[in-house]
């Protein structure tokens, strides 16, 4: 069964009670959620892999130690996931990046793929799947099927801002292989899918778009 790593960082809670606000604006939203993302990066990449290199300093060799093994890649779920992509390319700059563009159908809350463009190599690549919300999940865990079933990625892993129960759920039922990273688990979802007490839209929010 997939692991939930539930990150309580005084920096990161911090953050996350301002992202929270009702009255944070754009422009702090956003910065916000890439800071966050960038936190929540350095704490999730504590695994990867190193290996021993004997490099020259100025002074004398030395013995250091250097990332090893597969390359990672960080796919972000659109529109909202984007809003993650910079935060984790700042700790990780030699990523590449995917795209995955899914909605929910308001009415049924079922996810539409509307558009999807990897990185050639991305099969031999460790994948980050980005997106600030999980709620019932649907989105999650069809882009998880697609980077495994669609792409033949072998290690994939599920960063979110804020979970609900139900969303974290879904995706251990459906991929118990994925390990699943999160700020905070909230309470539950609303009749209309959102994650209470959530932060509302997270992509509206980030776009400015209501
Ligand atoms: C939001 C969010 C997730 C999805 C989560 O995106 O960013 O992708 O909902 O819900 P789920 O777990 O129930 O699938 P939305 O569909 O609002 O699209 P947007 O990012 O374009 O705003
Ligand atoms: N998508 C969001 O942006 N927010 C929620 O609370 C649920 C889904």
């Amino acid at each position: 069964m997939g692991i939930i790593h539930v990150f309580d960082h005084p920096l990161i809670q911090h953050k996350l009670s301002i992202l929270r606000e009702e009255t944070t604006g754009v422009k702090e939203f956003r910065s916000l959620i890439s800071e966050i993302a960038m936190l929540m990066c350095y704490e999730a990449t504590r695994d990867l892999p190193t290996e021993e290199v004997i490099i020259k300093t100025p002074v004398a060799e030395a013995k250091v130690r250097r990332l090893a093994g597969k390359k990672l890649a960080i796919v972000p779920i659109l529109r909202a996931g984007l809003g993650m992509v910079d935060g984790m390319l700042a700790l990780i700059p030699s990523a590449k990046v995917g795209h995955i563009g899914l909605y929910r159908d308001p009415e049924t809350l079922e996810p539409v793929e509307y558009y999807c463009k990897m990185p050639t190599d991305i099969a031999e690549r460790d994948v980050i799947i980005v997106d600030p919300m999980l709620a019932t999940g649907g989105s999650a865990v069809a882009a998880c099927e697609f980077m495994k079933n669609k792409y033949g990625c072998r290690s994939v892993k599920l960063m979110c801002i804020i979970a609900a129960p139900e969303g974290i759920d879904a995706v251990h039922r459906a991929h118990p292989d994925v390990d699943i990273y999160v700020a905070a688990e909230d309470e539950c979802l609303n009749d209309h899918g959102y994650i209470v007490p959530g932060l509302g839209d997270a992509g509206d929010r980030i776009f400015g778009t209501k």
